[in-house]
């Protein structure tokens, strides 16, 4: 059994090096898209993005590009975020109609899409690689989704919105890069650093409260998690069923952000 589970691990492995190596900025074909169903979930179906299963893709003419595909959230993992928002979101009091939902390193764009659909609001991403941006371009017109995309830098992107209440929503996993080592992931050395990140959407709405969602692995290193949110509320974190070895399965964690000074 050990070593069925270790084989399994080592492809999945393999397989991960390709989707971030050669792979990084091909579309992957509908047998490719199954096969990373199969090895980062259990099964092929698993792996669904805006409603569509991996084997239904090609299909559905949606376009993956390897590094999306590995970096991605799931249906299964943005609904269960998305309803724990949303639940947040009803015991908040607010005087504005809809809430700012951003997204600022967007990638496939699926989680602050199921957010925004379930919220009934539009929703504001950024994403920084011309490729990516192009893929998810397509896939979200594809399936009419209400999301404003922005090709360039998430700065930019904070720089032309407004605050509008407590229950806006940031939706935060910037690249990982060398922060993710064998001793697990590190915060404050992804790139940019999440602290940095948090500084910046403070600014951009004048330190005025709000929500912060970040995912992350299930290895954090350094306490990089809590340095990162010091002086910000945890309010609630998300761990879906691990599919992976220590280290490479996927956590939520959802945040009240405020000025820095009143947290
Ligand atoms: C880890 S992935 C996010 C995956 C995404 N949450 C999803 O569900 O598909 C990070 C994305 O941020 C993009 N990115 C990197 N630096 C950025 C920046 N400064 N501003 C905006 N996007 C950036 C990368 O190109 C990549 O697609």
């Amino acid at each position: 059994m050990t070593s069925t589970v270790d084989v399994s691990h080592a492809a999945y492995f393999a397989f991960r090096d390709r989707l971030l190596g050669d792979l990084r900025t091909t579309v992957l074909t509908g047998e490719q898209l199954c096969e990373a169903g199969r090895l980062i979930y259990g099964r092929p179906n698993r792996l669904s993005l805006y409603g569509i299963p991996a084997p239904r893709m090609e299909a559905a003419g949606i376009r993956l590009l390897g590094r999306t595909t590995i970096e991605c959230c799931i249906d299964d993992y943005a609904d269960a975020v998305a309803d724990t928002l949303v639940g947040l979101h009803t015991g908040i009091p607010h005087e504005d109609d809809e809430p700012l939902v951003v997204d600022l390193f967007c990638g496939s764009g699926n989680f602050s899409h199921h957010l925004g659909t379930r919220l009934g609001a539009t929703v504001y991403a950024a994403e920084l690689d011309p490729a990516v941006h192009a893929a998810t371009r397509h896939n979200l017109d594809r399936i009419g989704a209400r999301t404003r995309l922005h090709l360039g830098d998430y700065r930019d992107l904070l720089g032309k919105l407004t605050a509008r209440g407590p229950r806006d929503t940031y939706f935060v996993e910037p690249p990982w890069g060398p922060a993710f080592t064998p001793a697990g992931l590190d915060l404050t050395r992804t790139s940019p650093p999440v602290p940095t990140i948090l500084d910046d959407i403070r600014r951009s709405r004048d330190g005025r409260p709000c929500l912060v969602a970040i995912k992350t692995n299930d290895q954090i290193a350094h306490d990089s998690l809590n340095r990162s949110f010091a002086g910000a509320r945890h309010l609630r974190s998300i761990t879906p069923e691990p599919t992976l070895p220590y280290g490479a399965n996927m956590q939520f964690h959802l945040y009240r952000l405020g000025s820095g000074a009143e947290e």
